[in-house]
Protein backbone atom coordinates (compact mmCIF):
# COMPACT_ATOMS: atom_id res chain seq x y z
CA UNK A 1 0.00 0.00 0.00
CA UNK A 2 1.06 3.63 -0.68
CA UNK A 3 1.54 5.76 2.63
CA UNK A 4 4.12 8.42 1.17
CA UNK A 5 2.93 12.16 0.55
CA UNK A 6 4.89 14.64 -0.99
CA UNK A 7 5.36 17.99 0.46
CA UNK A 8 5.75 20.15 -2.59
CA UNK A 9 7.04 23.20 -0.96
CA UNK A 10 8.75 24.92 -4.01
CA UNK A 11 7.62 28.64 -5.47
CA UNK A 12 7.86 27.63 -8.85
CA UNK A 13 5.02 26.36 -10.95
CA UNK A 14 7.14 24.32 -13.71
CA UNK A 15 9.37 22.57 -10.82
CA UNK A 16 6.40 21.65 -8.79
CA UNK A 17 5.08 19.61 -11.23
CA UNK A 18 8.22 18.22 -12.27
CA UNK A 19 8.95 16.97 -9.26
CA UNK A 20 5.39 15.80 -8.65
CA UNK A 21 5.53 13.98 -11.95
CA UNK A 22 8.83 12.06 -11.30
CA UNK A 23 7.59 10.95 -8.10
CA UNK A 24 4.22 10.41 -8.53
CA UNK A 25 4.67 5.92 -8.94
CA UNK A 26 5.78 6.28 -5.00
CA UNK A 27 3.03 8.59 -3.80
CA UNK A 28 -0.30 7.97 -2.55
CA UNK A 29 -0.95 12.14 -2.56
CA UNK A 30 0.51 15.38 -3.06
CA UNK A 31 0.55 18.00 -0.13
CA UNK A 32 0.11 21.70 -1.72
CA UNK A 33 0.82 24.52 1.08
CA UNK A 34 0.90 28.43 0.97
CA UNK A 35 4.55 29.02 -0.39
CA UNK A 36 3.60 26.69 -3.72
CA UNK A 37 -0.27 28.85 -3.87
CA UNK A 38 0.73 32.06 -3.47
CA UNK A 39 3.82 31.89 -6.28
CA UNK A 40 1.70 29.50 -8.59
CA UNK A 41 -1.63 30.40 -7.72
CA UNK A 42 -4.29 28.38 -6.86
CA UNK A 43 -4.87 26.16 -10.62
CA UNK A 44 -1.49 24.26 -9.26
CA UNK A 45 -3.79 21.93 -7.06
CA UNK A 46 -5.63 20.88 -10.56
CA UNK A 47 -2.42 20.82 -12.68
CA UNK A 48 -0.77 18.31 -9.67
CA UNK A 49 -4.00 16.15 -10.18
CA UNK A 50 -3.74 15.81 -14.15
CA UNK A 51 -0.19 15.18 -14.05
CA UNK A 52 -0.11 12.82 -11.07
CA UNK A 53 -3.57 11.50 -11.44
CA UNK A 54 -3.04 11.31 -6.79
CA UNK A 55 -4.97 13.08 -4.36
CA UNK A 56 -4.19 16.74 -3.73
CA UNK A 57 -4.39 17.94 -0.02
CA UNK A 58 -4.37 21.66 0.08
CA UNK A 59 -2.76 22.77 3.71
CA UNK A 60 -4.01 25.87 4.19
CA UNK A 61 -4.67 25.00 7.95
CA UNK A 62 -7.75 27.29 8.05
CA UNK A 63 -8.39 29.03 11.44
CA UNK A 64 -10.82 31.69 11.19
CA UNK A 65 -14.52 32.40 11.71
CA UNK A 66 -17.14 29.50 9.81
CA UNK A 67 -18.29 32.07 7.20
CA UNK A 68 -14.57 33.11 6.51
CA UNK A 69 -12.97 29.13 6.34
CA UNK A 70 -16.26 28.25 3.97
CA UNK A 71 -15.71 31.05 1.39
CA UNK A 72 -12.00 29.83 1.38
CA UNK A 73 -12.93 26.22 1.44
CA UNK A 74 -15.01 26.53 -1.36
CA UNK A 75 -12.98 28.28 -4.30
CA UNK A 76 -10.07 25.40 -3.03
CA UNK A 77 -12.31 22.43 -3.33
CA UNK A 78 -13.51 24.17 -6.81
CA UNK A 79 -9.48 24.65 -8.02
CA UNK A 80 -8.91 20.59 -7.23
CA UNK A 81 -8.37 20.25 -3.59
CA UNK A 82 -9.60 16.43 -2.61
CA UNK A 83 -8.62 17.08 1.12
CA UNK A 84 -8.34 20.66 2.92
CA UNK A 85 -6.43 20.97 6.11
CA UNK A 86 -7.86 22.82 8.70
CA UNK A 87 -7.05 23.95 12.25
CA UNK A 88 -9.14 22.37 15.32
CA UNK A 89 -8.49 25.07 17.86
CA UNK A 90 -11.12 27.68 16.29
CA UNK A 91 -13.72 25.08 17.10
CA UNK A 92 -16.18 22.95 16.22
CA UNK A 93 -18.62 25.61 14.43
CA UNK A 94 -14.99 26.47 11.75
CA UNK A 95 -14.24 22.72 11.29
CA UNK A 96 -17.63 21.50 10.75
CA UNK A 97 -17.54 24.67 7.79
CA UNK A 98 -14.83 22.91 5.68
CA UNK A 99 -16.42 19.63 6.51
CA UNK A 100 -19.52 20.39 4.77
CA UNK A 101 -18.06 21.19 1.71
CA UNK A 102 -15.87 18.15 1.28
CA UNK A 103 -12.97 16.10 2.60
CA UNK A 104 -11.36 17.30 5.77
CA UNK A 105 -8.20 16.89 7.38
CA UNK A 106 -7.67 18.57 11.50
CA UNK A 107 -4.50 19.42 13.17
CA UNK A 108 -4.38 17.85 16.13
CA UNK A 109 -0.53 18.74 17.11
CA UNK A 110 1.97 19.90 15.26
CA UNK A 111 5.73 18.64 14.68
CA UNK A 112 8.07 21.35 15.35
CA UNK A 113 9.50 22.66 18.99
CA UNK A 114 6.91 25.62 19.49
CA UNK A 115 4.15 23.35 19.39
CA UNK A 116 4.87 21.88 23.13
CA UNK A 117 3.67 25.90 24.05
CA UNK A 118 0.01 25.77 23.08
CA UNK A 119 -1.18 22.79 21.06
CA UNK A 120 -0.10 19.74 22.61
CA UNK A 121 -1.47 21.01 26.05
CA UNK A 122 -5.04 20.92 24.77
CA UNK A 123 -4.54 18.06 21.72
CA UNK A 124 -7.21 15.35 23.82
CA UNK A 125 -9.58 17.96 23.14
CA UNK A 126 -8.91 17.92 19.40
CA UNK A 127 -8.42 14.48 19.31
CA UNK A 128 -12.06 14.66 20.96
CA UNK A 129 -13.36 16.86 18.72
CA UNK A 130 -12.08 14.52 15.41
CA UNK A 131 -13.52 11.63 17.02
CA UNK A 132 -16.75 13.66 17.24
CA UNK A 133 -16.83 14.93 13.60
CA UNK A 134 -15.18 12.27 12.08
CA UNK A 135 -12.77 13.82 9.64
CA UNK A 136 -10.77 11.77 7.00
CA UNK A 137 -7.93 11.89 8.83
CA UNK A 138 -5.25 14.11 11.64
CA UNK A 139 -1.91 15.67 11.96
CA UNK A 140 -0.09 14.41 14.22
CA UNK A 141 4.01 14.91 14.97
CA UNK A 142 6.10 12.08 13.08
CA UNK A 143 8.88 13.79 15.28
CA UNK A 144 7.60 12.79 18.39
CA UNK A 145 6.44 8.85 18.03
CA UNK A 146 5.36 9.07 21.47
CA UNK A 147 2.93 11.61 20.80
CA UNK A 148 1.42 9.75 17.68
CA UNK A 149 1.35 6.36 19.60
CA UNK A 150 -0.78 8.52 22.58
CA UNK A 151 -3.46 10.20 19.69
CA UNK A 152 -3.92 6.74 18.15
CA UNK A 153 -4.87 4.88 21.55
CA UNK A 154 -6.88 8.22 22.01
CA UNK A 155 -8.79 8.28 18.31
CA UNK A 156 -11.23 6.40 16.98
CA UNK A 157 -10.90 3.55 14.66
CA UNK A 158 -11.48 4.31 10.81
CA UNK A 159 -10.10 7.96 11.15
CA UNK A 160 -6.74 8.04 9.25
CA UNK A 161 -3.35 9.79 11.41
CA UNK A 162 -0.73 11.69 8.90
CA UNK A 163 2.49 12.51 9.82
CA UNK A 164 4.85 15.40 8.57
CA UNK A 165 8.16 15.55 10.34
CA UNK A 166 10.12 12.84 8.24
CA UNK A 167 13.60 13.92 7.55
CA UNK A 168 14.54 17.59 8.06
CA UNK A 169 12.66 17.37 11.22
CA UNK A 170 14.17 14.38 12.26
CA UNK A 171 11.51 12.38 12.46
CA UNK A 172 12.14 8.46 10.83
CA UNK A 173 9.44 5.97 8.86
CA UNK A 174 9.84 3.00 10.88
CA UNK A 175 9.18 4.84 14.78
CA UNK A 176 6.22 6.98 13.32
CA UNK A 177 4.63 3.92 11.14
CA UNK A 178 5.21 1.47 14.54
CA UNK A 179 3.46 4.35 16.82
CA UNK A 180 0.88 4.24 14.36
CA UNK A 181 0.77 6.56 11.64
CA UNK A 182 -1.10 5.78 8.82
CA UNK A 183 0.25 8.06 6.02
CA UNK A 184 4.28 9.89 5.95
CA UNK A 185 4.45 13.14 4.69
CA UNK A 186 7.73 14.47 3.45
CA UNK A 187 8.82 17.60 2.08
CA UNK A 188 12.59 18.95 1.81
CA UNK A 189 13.99 15.13 1.68
CA UNK A 190 12.29 14.78 -1.24
CA UNK A 191 12.42 18.00 -3.53
CA UNK A 192 15.21 19.56 -1.92
CA UNK A 193 17.21 15.98 -2.89
CA UNK A 194 19.26 15.77 -5.91
CA UNK A 195 17.20 12.74 -7.25
CA UNK A 196 13.72 13.28 -5.88
CA UNK A 197 12.70 10.59 -7.80
CA UNK A 198 15.01 8.17 -5.89
CA UNK A 199 14.73 9.80 -2.89
CA UNK A 200 10.41 8.84 -3.15
CA UNK A 201 11.51 5.35 -4.14
CA UNK A 202 13.80 4.60 -1.00
CA UNK A 203 10.92 6.26 1.55
CA UNK A 204 8.58 4.34 -0.24
CA UNK A 205 10.51 1.01 0.44
CA UNK A 206 11.21 1.71 3.52
CA UNK A 207 8.06 1.63 4.67
CA UNK A 208 7.07 -1.53 2.81
CA UNK A 209 9.77 -2.89 4.69
CA UNK A 210 8.53 -1.73 7.74
CA UNK A 211 4.91 -3.28 7.11
CA UNK A 212 6.35 -6.50 6.45
P1 LIG B 1 9.29 18.93 5.53
O1 LIG B 1 10.10 19.69 4.53
O2 LIG B 1 9.60 19.29 6.94
O3 LIG B 1 7.78 19.41 5.21
O4 LIG B 1 9.31 17.44 5.29
C1 LIG B 1 6.70 19.08 6.04
C2 LIG B 1 5.44 19.66 5.45
O5 LIG B 1 4.38 19.40 6.35
C3 LIG B 1 3.94 20.63 6.93
N1 LIG B 1 3.94 20.41 8.36
C4 LIG B 1 2.88 20.35 9.11
N2 LIG B 1 1.60 20.47 8.81
N3 LIG B 1 1.06 20.10 11.07
C5 LIG B 1 0.70 20.36 9.79
O6 LIG B 1 -0.50 20.48 9.53
C6 LIG B 1 2.34 19.95 11.42
O7 LIG B 1 2.66 19.68 12.56
C7 LIG B 1 3.28 20.08 10.40
N4 LIG B 1 4.61 19.98 10.41
C8 LIG B 1 4.99 20.19 9.13
C9 LIG B 1 4.92 21.70 6.57
O8 LIG B 1 4.29 22.94 6.45
C10 LIG B 1 5.44 21.17 5.26
O9 LIG B 1 4.53 21.48 4.22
Amino acid sequence: MKRLILAIDVYDRERALEIARRTADYLWGVKVNWPLIICSGLDILGELKRVTGLPVIADLKLADIPNTNRLIARKVFEAGADYVIVHGFTGRDSVSAVMELGETIIVVEMSHPGAREFIQPVSDGLIELANELRPFGVIAPATRPGRVAYIRSKLDGGINILTPGVGAQGGNVRSVLKAGADYIIVGRSIYGSENPRESARKLHEEIGRCET
